[in-house]
């Protein structure tokens, strides 16, 4: 290793400390011998598994993800001018370079610079509206290295979009990110900010990526945003197995996500106005996380009662939607159908299915408070119970599975998890498995003879790169400063 580089780390470094150093000296190396830079400072953003709650998070119900120990670190210095240059150590992502302008024009779908972008937008605007002009923002050089599977449901996408928001806004000396109320409200301009990639997704992702705590998985609720550690079981691991079906990130990919989250609209305006009609007043109903005794002025038992029996098991065309809400078509298109680009998105092919796509999510909001007060009260064989019915709930009433996610629960469940089920947006990508800790490394083997091995045919010399266990770590931060003229470890 080269010694004229010193880094200087705030806070721990993690058990494997010599590793993480050569890592940060790498990526120094290469960020150095590519910008010529001479004081540079570190960041990280980790990924996350969610534990239970999924799809719940754009609706107004609570998550329970954890951030995880593979993130995107960055070795990142600012610039003079308004330039934002983005290196990555992985020849597969190629250089991208944009100027910091009001209205920053996106990549194509599915690019990597969109996420940075992204970010970048998001904080300009919101500065904006604090009236700060964006000619009064310096760029920045990055270069970026990251160990979070892509594009297999552990959010590293939000972990980069986090990433270069913390690169933002430490370039210019700006600490909205320094404070737990900041970062709070970083996590929910960003989770906005991220739309601009193409998915309506919901919150979860990026509020973790910053809030992630050490040993602990963390609930998180929106609407506004707030959070709550606990302690993650102690004698168990939290196992993740990669699928290997890529939850790509093209139009196509984005638009499935994207039905879901307009199902839940429609399904939510439908209740609005049967609410309405039966009470005689505007029911505030906007998310299905409205349906609460305290928001809505109705009993609970009544709030059920309605609900559960407003919708047919069969799905629904746009016009019978638009019938039942009083409204034409095009306007209920307009109001309830619409992407981020403004283009409407397409009836699907046999119908808009309400009824499983709010029972999926009401169940599975509820499913999230049992499991907290499961782990709560030491019945880890309670919370693995609930993470299988969520698994079957994403299957049939979600539909976000697919055969290869169900054969490797199906696996995992045999080679001895108490909970396995998918993880993220769904689609393909990471299943995630309670393991006990005596009984992970038969769990790890099972999987990749029955899984990896039978299921997909596939001999690799390793696997660690597609299972593996994962411990809970802290948010993302600027965490370091490598001084290139001496040695500081
Ligand atoms: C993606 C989104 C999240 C969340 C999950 C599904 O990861 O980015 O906001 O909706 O899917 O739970």
């Amino acid at each position: 290793m080269d010694n004229t580089v010193g880094i200087g780390i705030i806070g721990d470094l993690p058990a494997n400390r010599t590793r993480v150093l050569e890592r940060y000296h790498r990526m120094t190396e290469i960020h150095i011998s590519r910008f010529e830079a001479g004081e540079v400072k570190i960041a990280r953003a980790p990924g996350r598994v969610n534990l239970i709650g999924e799809h719940t998070d754009y609706n107004g119900l609570p998550v329970f993800p954890m951030a995880v120990d593979r993130d995107i670190a960055a070795v990142f210095s600012p610039r003079a001018d308004r330039r934002i240059i983005l290196a990555n150590t992985d020849p597969g992502f190629t250089e991208r370079s944009f100027e910091i302008q009001e209205l920053i024009p996106a990549y194509s779908t599915g690019d990597w610079g969109n996420y940075c972008k992204a970010a970048v937008q998001g904080l300009l605007d919101f500065y904006r509206q604090k009236h700060r002009d964006s000619d009064r923002f310096c760029g920045f050089e990055a270069t970026f290295d990251g160990d979070i599977p892509v594009a297999a449901g552990m959010s590293s996408s939000s972990a980069l979009v986090v990433l270069s928001a913390l690169i933002f806004l430490a370039s210019n000396g700006l600490d909205l990110h320094t404070t737990p109320s900041g970062r709070l409200e970083l996590a929910d301009l960003l989770a906005r900010a991220e739309h601009y990639v193409g998915t309506q997704g919901g919150g979860m992702d990026q509020a973790i990526s910053l809030m992630g705590q050490s040993g602990h998985a963390v609930k998180i609720d929106f609407f506004p945003l707030r959070t709550r550690s606990a302690p993650l079981p102690k004698g168990y691991s939290v196992v993740v197995a990669n699928s290997l079906v890529k939850a790509a990130k093209t139009a196509e990919a984005m638009d499935k996500y994207n039905r879901r989250s307009i199902e839940c609209r429609l399904a939510a305006a439908v209740l609005k106005k049967i609410f309405s009609e039966t009470y005689r007043r505007d029911v505030p109903i906007f998310l299905f996380g409205d349906l609460k005794e305290e928001k809505l002025a109705v009993p609970d038992s009544e709030i059920w009662k309605i609900s559960d029996s407003t919708f047919r098991g069969d799905p629904y065309t746009l016009g019978e939607i638009a019938a039942i809400l009083g409204q034409t078509v095009e306007k209920t298109a307009q109001l309830y159908c619409k992407r981020r680009d403004g283009s409407i998105f397409p009836e699907p092919e046999g119908g808009f299915k309400l009824q499983q796509r709010y029972r999926h999510v009401i169940e599975e909001g509820r499913r999230v408070e049992q499991s907290i007060q499961a782990l709560e009260s030491g019945d880890i064989l309670q919370f693995g119970k609930l993470m299988n019915q969520s698994h079957s709930s994403c299957r049939d009433l979600y539909e976000i599975s697919c055969e290869e996610l169900d054969r490797l629960v199906e696996i995992s469940r045999e080679a001895g998890a108490v909970g396995a089920r998918l993880t993220g947006a769904g689609f393909g990508g990471c299943t995630v498995n309670l393991v006990r800790d005596n009984g992970v490394e038969s769990f790890i083997r099972q999987v990749i003879k029955s899984y990896y091995r039978d299921y997909l045919r596939r001999e690799d010399r390793e696997y660690g790169s597609m299972l593996f266990p994962c411990r809970a770590s802290d948010g993302a931060a600027v965490i370091g400063e490598t001084n290139t003229r001496r040695d500081r470890i």
